[in-house]
Parts: C-alpha cells; structure tokens; sequence
C-alpha cells in the first residue's frame, strides 16, 4: 500500500459522458470508452493518483429542472421523484464504472448523497475518510453530481463542479482538469460566433471584464459561469485548473500527461 503524492482531480462533463441534448438518458459510449483508454494510457506513462466526478448530463438534468429540485421543498411531488432520479444517477455512475474497469482502470463507486449532507446548497465539514483511504489503496474514487439533503432547504443539489473544488482545495490536488465539450472560455459563444476568441488564461483580475463582455457565452455554454466561479476559488488557494475540450480525441491524455495550454487556464493572479 502507499501513497502517491501527485493528485489530479478531474471533471468528466456530463455533456460529453451522455447525449445531454437528445433529451433521452443515453450514454455516449464512444465517448466514455475512448475517454477510459486515454486515462487507462495516461496512468501507465505518468505517476499520479486521480479523482473522478462526472457530470450527470441527459440523467439528472431533465428531472431536476423539471421538478424544480435545486430550489429545495417545495412540494411532496419533489420528493417523490428524489428515488427515482438517485437511481438514474446510479446506473448512469455503473455504466461510468464498467468502462472505466474494462479499461484496467481500478475505479470504486462513492454516492455523494449516501456520505454527506448540504448545508444552504454548500459542502461543509464533509469527512474524507473513505476517499483519503481509497486512494491509499490505489483505488480511484469515482463520484458525480448528486441529489442530498439539505440542512436548511431539504434537499439540494451538489453539483460535479462544487465536488471539484471541495475535494481539490480539502486534498491539496496539484491539477484540476475540468472535461467539457467546448475547447475552453470563450469572449462570445462560439456556437453562434465565428469570431468568438478562446480566452487562453483567467486570472482574478481580467475575469471581471470577461464577465462583464460575456454573459451571453457564461449563459449558453451551460452553467461555464457556474464553473469559472469554483475554479478561481481555488486559484485562490494556489491551485490551478484547466478548462479543455475533452470530447477531441487526445486531449484527455495529453492533459493528464502534464501538457498545458490547450484550453483555458484558471491561474492564481
Ligand atoms: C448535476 O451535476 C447533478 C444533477 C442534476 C443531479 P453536474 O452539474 O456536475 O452535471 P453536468 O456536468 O452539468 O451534466
């Protein structure tokens, strides 16, 4: 047994693990399956311990907005479908698991929802215990965004991107790697912009004129705001981050590989 000091912590988007926009709870198994071997090859040439959380994507999503369930209580409705969405978020976090040990990568499920609590939406003094030991053992913790309860709202959800930077900033990560489907930050949406221009580095200083500039590209990017906010907390603490287009063929495994500057940088001012 023993620990290996280089931590990485990385996010599997939940727009590339499922076909978040068919509306249906499909897993994109190209995706996932290609993403398994670049780790699977990542962990052979280079020395490091490794956390995944996967977003939830076509799983999760739909129920949620649906039901309104990161509001908290409102209505019995809610919690009626609280199972019901927990068990999609189990098959979807099964599915993530079997690919990943068909890959030789030896992964162990954590259910956020079964190990902590919320308190206003926000992670506090959540134990570690079983995390700290999986890695000890060399097993690679796999979790994802989940439904919990909520000391104050009831329920809430805690979504991959806050697990990111509790985890990162609590176990002294030296690389956060955030998985999406898009090559980084963009000034404008590049969906709709041919001209919008990939912002290579977000400090604390020019991320307020970026914000100011991009609403619209924190918008439709889907919750990049959300994502830029938690990983310049942790800029904060001298960690460093980086947004990448995890659904482009090799770039997981160059990421992981210790390449930098092929998305967006998240840096300490
Ligand atoms: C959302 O998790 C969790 C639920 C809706 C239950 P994430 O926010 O991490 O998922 P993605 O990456 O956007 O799909």
């Amino acid at each position: 047994m023993s620990v290996r000091n280089k931590l990485i912590i990385l996010k599997l988007g939940g727009s590339v693990i499922t076909h978040k926009s068919s509306g249906r709870k499909m897993v994109n198994r190209k995706n996932l399956e290609r993403l398994s071997l670049e780790l699977s090859r990542a962990q052979k040439k280079e020395k490091f311990s490794i956390i995944i959380i996967h977003g939830v994507g076509s799983f999760g999503h739909i129920i949620a907005g649906k039901f309104k369930l990161n509001d908290g209580f409102k209505n019995k409705k809610q919690v009626k479908v609280i199972p019901l969405l927990r068990g999609d978020l189990e098959k979807l976090n099964t599915k993530v698991i079997k690919t990943l040990m068909e890959n030789k990568l030896n992964t162990m499920a954590v259910h956020p929802s079964s190990l902590w609590t919320l308190n206003n939406r926000r992670l506090k003094n959540a134990n570690l215990d079983m995390i700290k030991n999986l890695l000890k053992l060399e097993l690679t913790p796999v979790l994802y965004g989940d439904i919990l309860t909520d000391s104050k709202l009831g329920f809430s959800i805690l979504s991959g991107d806050q697990i990111v930077y509790y985890l990162a900033k609590k176990l002294n990560a030296v690389k956060v790697i955030v998985g999406t489907d898009v090559d980084g930050v963009f000034d404008a949406n590049p969906k709709i912009n041919k001209g919008a221009k990939l912002i290579k580095e977000i400090n604390k200083h020019n991320v307020k004129q970026f914000c100011v500039n991009a609403s619209t590209a924190v918008d439709v990017t889907g919750g990049m705001g959300g994502k830029i906010n938690e990983l310049l907390k942790l800029a904060n603490f001298g960690i460093e981050s980086e947004i990448i287009n995890i659904s482009k063929q090799g770039i997981l495994e160059k990421s992981l590989r210790g390449k930098k500057g092929i998305g967006t940088l998240i840096v300490p001012a």
